[in-house]
């Protein structure tokens, strides 16, 4: 293993249903992902995108194979362990966002300091650390606000700040767009992008190309194993909603 490895898998597979009928969700899966990459998971759907993603994330377990985690082996450590090193080094950005409701923008992005490895911040250290983060995903003057007084791209950025906050090594995006118009869209997409220059390693599913097409690296499943696995031809950096425009155009 090289030590820039965040990921590595190998031949990981993924059982569900240990009775009569069994589906073998992931099959003997290879893979590593390297500090800084920006990946895309594609594939139809039962192809073993949600799985793989789950088991990445540390919510759930393969059957068996091994997963090293930033040079550490989580493959056999039970649902208490998995929460720690979820909650302490995975950032997650879901397709309907999954913000408290009645949480101002703040509050939502300062939850999982409560459970990071800087237990002991204090309260107003928190709120700085959060309001940091906020400011990195150009909303600081919405700190305040709740979710329902936000637009849907205002929401994934509060859901992106809330990923960044404890400086996880992986992000993982389900369908990060998928609840947004084409415009918000690339506006989250920009963001991602900019994350990724700025040395985030990130995961992202996705059925959809043209979101794919940010990403350096795309790689495809199909009936649990990974069909192709390519750099990204035409991908190019983008920082800009300038640059995301003229390039569409
Ligand atoms: N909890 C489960 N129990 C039984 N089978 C499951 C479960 N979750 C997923 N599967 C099956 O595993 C396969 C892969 O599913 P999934 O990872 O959700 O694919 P995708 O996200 O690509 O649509 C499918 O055949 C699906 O029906
Ligand atoms: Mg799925």
């Amino acid at each position: 293993m090289t030590i820039e490895a965040i990921i590595e898998i190998r031949e990981l597979t993924k059982v569900y249903g240990m009775g009569e009928v069994q589906v073998r969700a992931l099959d003997e899966v290879n893979l590593t992902i390297r500090k800084g990459e920006f990946v895309a998971i594609m594939g139809p759907s039962g192809s073993g995108k949600s799985t793989l993603m789950n088991i990445l994330g540390c919510l759930d377990r393969s059957t068996s194979g091994k997963y090293i985690l930033a040079g550490e082996d989580v493959s056999d450590l039970d649902k208490t362990q998995l929460a720690i090193i979820r909650n302490q080094r995975i950032g997650f950005i879901f397709q309907s966002y999954n913000l408290l409701p009645q949480t101002s923008a703040l509050e939502n992005v300062i939850l999982p300091l409560l459970y990071s490895r800087n237990g002991d911040l204090s309260d107003a250290e928190q709120a700085e650390k959060a309001l940091i983060a906020l400011e990195a995903v150009g909303l600081a003057d919405r700190v305040d606000h709740k979710p329902q007084e936000l637009s849907g791209g205002q929401m994934q950025r509060v859901a992106i700040a809330r990923a960044l906050v404890n400086d996880p090594v992986l992000i993982l995006a389900d369908e990060p767009t998928g609840n947004l118009d084409t415009r918000s869209g690339e506006e989250i997409m920009t963001l991602m992008s900019e994350l990724h220059t700025q040395g985030s390693t990130i995961i992202m599913v996705t059925h959809d190309d043209d979101i794919a097409a940010y990403a350096e690296r795309i790689i495809r499943l199909r009936d649990g194993q990974i069909e192709t696995d390519e750099q990204n031809g035409g991908y190019s950096p983008r920082t800009t909603l300038e640059e995301v425009d003229h390039a569409r155009q």
